[in-house]
């Protein structure tokens, strides 16, 4: 039997608002994209969820096809939901997504009505919930009118299936006209859901981030730490028990050239002169950015949750380190 550790809301956990919400983010989330699938033991997955709880981290990021097989960690979720979590539902902020290949057919995968609509009610149904706090369509559909999908998520709202929406890897004017429209219908769209990590810089360059802040929403960064290349992992090999060697569906070992391992040791070289370790430096890097809401990590163990907390604590980065940054990011 679960007991939630008492002091969750004590211990350091920072929260951020989202936007020009009403909504506290905790600056770390949980995501369950790995280590929540038929794959991983159950127990090591309620031990993660449970390590994250107590440790004040209230946002758990899930997505209809997350798995293997697809539904599956909505399915985990849902176990821990009846099991571990019933008596803190209002404590969780849940969301999850639906716009990649979720089941057979013409209206298994993309960003019409028929499909979010559908899949959000399966999702509802594998996690043993009666609303999600945030549903996002998870990609962009160019085949679809975005006016269609937005009305979905407008009318999503309006049924109470989910308190919020969110958009994830819209190309920028895309999101644009997605907020324009979610205001207009009196559904503002609650955050944007893009990767920024120090080796992707991207939803800087190409203005995602700033367009989020410009229209009230706030940001939440995916894999912050790079998949784990982002940290001490690969320094020396490919451990065993390291993504990239029992699951590299997306992260393959051609990704670790000596060009990318050069890189991560610098980086971890000036962690080190930072007093941290890399992984601490890379999730600090993203939580500087004030327009960030949250990071949402991945984890393979309850230990790796704690260690990761240490960067609520991290020092404020100088002029020169961002300039070592930039540096080694040029090498
Ligand atoms: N919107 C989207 O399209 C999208 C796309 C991708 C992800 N996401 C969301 O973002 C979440 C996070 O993605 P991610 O799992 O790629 O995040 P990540 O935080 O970049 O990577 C997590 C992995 O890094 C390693 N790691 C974590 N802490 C470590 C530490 N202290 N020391 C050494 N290694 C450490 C672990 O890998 P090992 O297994 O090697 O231990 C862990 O599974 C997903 O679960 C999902 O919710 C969304």
């Amino acid at each position: 039997m679960y007991q939630a550790n008492p002091a969750r809301y004590t211990s350091g956990m920072k929260y951020r608002r989202t936007g020009r919400s009403g909504v506290l983010l905790p600056a770390l989330s949980l995501g369950f994209w790995h280590n929540f699938g038929d794959v991983t033991p159950e127990e090591q997955s309620r031990a993660i969820a449970r390590a994250a709880f107590d440790a004040g981290i209230t946002h758990f990021d899930l997505a209809n096809n997350y798995g293997p097989a697809p539904g599956a960690a909505e399915a985990r979720l849902g176990r821990m939901m009846a099991d571990d979590f019933r008596s803190h539902r209002d404590e969780l902020f849940i969301a999850t997504k639906a716009a990649y290949d979720m089941w057979e057919g013409p209206y298994g995968s993309w960003a019409s009505r028929k499909h979010l609509m559908a899949s959000l009610d399966q999702s509802l149904r594998r996690m043993n919930l009666d609303y999600v706090d945030l549903f996002y369509c998870h990609r962009y559909d160019p085949q679809t009118p975005l006016e269609e999908t937005l009305q979905a998520l407008v009318d999503i709202v309006r049924s109470g299936k989910a308190l919020y929406v969110g958009l994830s890897r819209w190309p920028l004017e895309a999101a644009r006209t997605g907020y324009a429209y979610l205001a207009a219908h009196d559904v503002p769209c609650l955050i944007y859901q893009g990767r920024l990590n120090l080796f992707d810089q991207a939803p800087k360059t190409e203005g995602t981030l700033q367009a989020a802040t410009a229209a009230g929403a706030g940001f939440i960064s995916f894999s912050p730490l790079a998949q784990g290349l982002l940290t001490d992992r690969y320094l020396n090999g490919i451990p065993a028990d390291s993504r990239m060697a029992h699951d590299p569906r997306f992260l393959k070992a051609e990704t670790l050239t000596p060009q990318l391992l050069g890189r991560i040791r610098r980086l971890n070289d000036l962690a080190a002169q930072r007093g941290e370790p890399l992984a601490t430096m890379a999730l600090s890097w993203i939580l500087h950015h004030t327009e960030v809401t949250s990071v949402i990590i991945g984890a393979s163990s309850p230990q790796q949750i704690q260690r990761n907390l240490a960067c609520l604590e991290s020092p404020p980065f100088t002029a020169e380190e961002l300039q070592t940054i930039t540096e080694i990011l040029n090498t």
